[in-house]
């Protein structure tokens, strides 16, 4: 009825009442329009919205001018301006202009799932859709969905494009005309797109006005203090999206493009990622969001108890700190006797995995340039991975194996299938894989047989990143992959994906220079980690280990003054504010030994957890984190700062009501400061309770953690 109305006083009156004709489905939603349009001002525009279910997150979508456009607010604050939406084709029309919303379809959904690992174990999920049909008035008839989902903790939209006679055959998609209207006063914490680098860069802060390019997740916070994180979550053949200046302050999404120049090669029926903004009026509602999670499917692996969460030491910062080498050439890191030393200190000290790099035939020269040389079958002679495998086992240990491809995919896929069959012979569940190369040179054996050279974050990576962990699902084999494709949320359908880097993790403190700044970590909590867990690799305790000399002359080590710029404590409290479920003690046994006392910490704290709560925090100064073991009743608690001293009070209340606990400290001593005295720690426990309130003072790029160990009255 009213529907009809409107079509009748609609310029495009007549392409809307064929359109309604043209399925029964779009005449059926036509109702809907009647329920959630909104007349705007300009003649004919139609504009609907969706609120989120709390009501302070509000999406509007219109079709003025012919095109598609969308604009959020936050309690009434205009938070992304209007914005455009759309896809371009090479070889047919596409969704740019002449457009028309056509139908609508609203739902609610309200539903808890439970994750095999996590943050946390039960995830809510409830926000209110509103599906925007857009069809075109001129050129071919051609249809688009642009499919909003609002939750309290923000918003994800995609692109569903139908099959469709304008759209046969294969469709190359060349841009993505989505739109994201910040505004330039915002200010901006983000790492460039479209570097050498990949995601391995040091977070600048600036106003948004200033940003040229940016990689996702990139955070903002508006002047009036609302926080927001532009993302993508399931990011599943499609290449992946950056940020692209339009005007200061107004981006566009870039898709990372093949060697060819095409964005996205694909078919229809295909769905976009979704593009994900979250919202929260302070920096930690950003991380107590599971928006990312939310908008990704189920598993899809059924019975997944085989993926294991757990910590980890191995054979890696003795080739960062140049004390081993990779190769044989050198001081070979990975030999049997060697391993066997690892091996036996996880075994003492309750880790379930001994990482080993520099095990296979290909590491000895310029390995970096040289990934076709890899194998990922045979072992260096002084290693014995079936004798390794079977005395790590004989401990309750695995080995945890290692694939560096240099960026050779082709070479790589050639022998992936024989490389986990391999390790799952040998008992090994993990698996870490490595893609260090330029960005944009991932080599690829074209199907005419030439060699190509394609970006990390391209969609010819996000398929191969799916693939390698398709096939080491059928083996029973987690990944954690090294310069990867940033992560999207897949874990969710993948659990097996369980971790990875795609940041400045630590190894960038035994040799870059510049090495992570005091602000690094409590930037990368409001950033990067709002994607997913990640493997930084904390634990470092010799703080200073370019310092020692060389353990052979022809093993310069690097800069002295590259080194962890935080203190011991701050160390700790890693291990609670960057969640990884494969979370390593990344330091040399014997710097461990000496350091019994502080290591306690990292042999008591879990890599798994029922909860997780984020306390307190802002951008790139300081955070706390609370965390609740799964399947058990400790919490443990990490706080951390930038380069500025300080106390944070925190309350205690996250604590479980009627519970007694014992908390054990580790915090910076009174003098403590990562640049002057960063061993100075201060460890003791005392009876807390929840209705307390603690005053954690904080050193020059320090720390604290705590566990609160529950005790029986
Ligand atoms: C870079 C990775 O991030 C690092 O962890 C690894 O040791 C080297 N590549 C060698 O594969
Ligand atoms: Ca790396």
């Amino acid at each position: 009825m009213q529907d009809i109305a409107i079509a009748k006083s609609n310029p495009r009156d007549h392409y809307k009442t064929k359109e309604a004709h043209m399925c029964i489905r779009r005449l059926i939603f036509g109702i809907a329009i009647a329920f959630s349009a909104i007349w705007s001002g300009s003649a004919g525009a139609e504009t609907h919205s969706a609120a989120s279910p709390g009501g302070a997150i509000q999406v509007v979508v219109t079709d003025e001018n012919g095109r598609a456009a969308y604009s959020v607010s936050f309690n009434g604050e205009q938070v992304i301006a209007p914005s455009m939406l759309g896809l371009l084709f090479r070889d047919h029309h596409g969704f740019d202009r002449d457009l028309a919303i056509v139908a609508v379809d609203e739902t609610t959904v309200n539903e808890s799932w439970e994750q095999p690992w996590g943050e946390r174990r039960i995830v809510n999920s409830h926000y209110n859709e509103l599906a925007v049909d857009f069809s075109s008035s001129e050129g071919p008839e051609r249809s688009m969905t642009v499919r909003f989902r609002v939750f309290n903790d923000g918003i994800g939209f995609r692109y569903e494009i139908d099959k469709q006679r304008a759209l046969r055959k294969s469709v190359n998609i060349i841009d993505e005309l989505t739109q994201f209207a910040v505004g330039e006063n915002a200010t901006a914490w983000w790492i460039p797109s479209g570097e050498f680098n990949r995601y391995e860069y040091i977070y600048s802060k600036t106003p948004a006005g200033d940003v040229q390019d940016a990689h996702t997740p990139i955070t903002f916070r508006t002047e009036t203090g609302v926080h927001l994180s532009i993302h993508e979550a399931a990011l599943v053949d499609y290449s992946g999206m950056s940020l692209q200046r339009l005007r200061p302050g107004n981006f566009k999404a870039q898709l990372s493009p093949w060697s060819d120049g095409v964005r996205v090669k694909t078919e229809a029926p295909f769905k976009s990622p979704w593009r994900t903004i979250q919202i929260a009026d302070d920096a930690a509602g950003l991380i107590n969001s599971d928006l990312i999670l939310n908008l990704n499917e189920p598993n899809a692996l059924g019975d997944v108890s085989w993926v294991e969460p757990g910590k980890y030491v191995g054979i890696w910062w003795a080739m960062h700190i140049r004390d081993r080498s990779w190769g044989n050439d050198l001081i070979h890191g990975a030999t049997t006797e060697e391993t066997k030393r690892y091996i036996d200190f996880a075994a003492e000290h309750g880790f379930k995995g001994v990482l080993v790099e520099g095990w296979n035939i290909g590491w000895d020269g310029d390995w970096f340039n040289n990934g076709a040389l890899f194998s990922f079958t045979e072992s260096y002679p002084d290693f014995d991975l079936e004798e390794l495998g079977a005395y790590a086992q004989s401990k309750g240990v695995r080995v945890i194996g290692h694939h560096e491809t240099s960026g050779d995919v082709s070479n790589y896929e050639s022998q992936l299938g024989a490389g986990f069959d391999l390790y799952e012979a040998n008992g090994v569940a993990a698996v870490k894989t490595g893609y260090v190369a330029d960005a944009g040179q991932i080599e690829r054996v074209a199907e005419n047989g030439l060699k190509r050279y394609e970006w990390h974050d391209g969609q010819f990576m996000v398929d191969h990143h799916l693939h390698v962990v398709k096939e080491a699902a059928k083996r029973k084999i987690s990944i954690n992959a090294h310069e990867p494709v940033k992560d999207t949320g897949l874990r969710r359908t993948y659990p097996n994906w369980v971790t990875r880097e795609g940041a400045r993790g630590m190894e960038f403190n035994a040799w870059g220079s510049p090495p992570n700044p005091p602000e690094h970590e409590a930037i990368l909590a409001f950033t990067r980690m709002l994607s997913g867990p990640m493997d930084f690799t904390p634990g470092i305790f010799d703080l200073e280990p370019n310092k020692r000399p060389p353990l052979r002359e022809d093993m310069q080590r690097s800069d002295p003054s590259n080194r962890p710029q935080t203190t011991l404590a701050k160390q700790l409290a890693l291990y609670v504010v960057l969640y990884s479920p494969l979370q390593m003690a990344a330091d040399l046994p014997e710097n461990y030994e000496e350091k019994m006392d502080a290591f306690q910490f990292i042999k008591d704290v879990p890599a798994d957890w029922e909860e997780s709560v984020a306390l307190n925090g802002e951008v790139g100064e300081y955070v706390t984190i609370a965390r609740k073991e799964r399947g058990g009743e400790d919490w443990y608690l990490g706080a951390l700062t930038d380069e500025e001293p300080r106390s944070l009070e925190v309350a205690l209340d996250f604590l479980d009501e009627g519970k007694s606990y014992v908390a054990q400290f580790y915090r910076d001593g009174p003098d403590a400061d990562w640049e002057s005295n960063p061993y100075e720690i201060m460890i003791y426990e005392r009876p807390v309770s929840r209705d307390e309130t603690l005053v954690l003072p904080l050193a020059s790029s320090g720390g604290a953690a705590v566990r609160f160990k529950a005790v029986s009255e």
